[in-house]
């Protein structure tokens, strides 16, 4: 009892996981006490590999930045969607993943009942206010057995959880900074994506959001 009354009063108490799939969980604020580690981490990664515009198959710019950290880093250009141990812009590897990443998501998939859990991909979104990320599904990865972890940095945005079917109803979920996601199993294929991001300014990250998507890709 005391100690329900005592989180009330600290903004940085993770709250009670919330189920949103039989095998799809939220984690509130599960990555607040990591922040100070990962952001020099994204700092460094953003140096070598920054955030750029790929192009979709279709030829459109896609209006989210994003990089990637691992040994496999998820691309996009004309060719289609698919994951590349080279980043197409330095023609050098990827970023290693910082073992912060790598522990946190591991932690974060045994909570969500998904044991040794080992990311060697993450893909790094950065949304400005207005971008989106339409409904799809994560499909480029070899083994679906593998859960996905998502960490949300920065300003908050309204996620959308889907069926397995693009025109099934979506479901609503606010997340915010420190905010991590887990889904796999039988959620793993569910339709996804993030609704246009309110302007706003974030202590730490200004007017952004940055997503890191944690997957086992290989
Ligand atoms: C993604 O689906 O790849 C990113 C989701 C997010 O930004 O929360
Ligand atoms: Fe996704």
């Amino acid at each position: 009892m005391m100690q329900t009354e005592l989180d009330l009063f600290n903004p940085a108490s993770p709250a009670e996981p919330q189920w949103i799939g039989k095998q799809a969980v939220v984690l509130p604020g599960f990555a607040l006490a990591w922040v100070d580690v990962l952001l020099p981490e994204l700092r460094q990664i953003i140096a070598r590999a920054p955030f750029r515009h790929m192009l979709t198959p279709g030829g459109l710019n896609m209006a989210v930045g994003l990089t990637n950290c691992g040994a496999l880093g998820w691309i996009s250009d004309r060719r289609g969607y698919r994951y590349s141990p080279v980043d197409p812009l330095s023609q050098q590897p990827w970023p290693a993943l910082p073992p912060a990443f790598i522990e946190l998501a591991a932690l974060a998939a045994s909570a969500a009942g998904f044991a040794d859990f080992r990311p060697d991909a993450c893909l790094i979104n950065c949304y400005k206010p207005g971008n989106r990320l339409s409904l799809h599904q994560d499909r480029d990865e070899r083994d679906y057995s593998q859960p996905i972890v998502s960490v949300s940095l920065g300003l908050p945005a309204v996620f959308q959880f889907g069926g397995h079917a693009r025109n099934e109803s979506t479901r609503r979920i606010g997340l915010r900074h420190g905010d991590v996601m887990v889904w796999g199993g039988e959620d793993r294929l569910r339709f996804h994506g993030v609704l246009p991001l309110k302007p706003g300014s974030h202590p730490l990250l200004s007017g952004r959001r940055i997503n890191l998507t944690l997957r086992k890709a290989g």
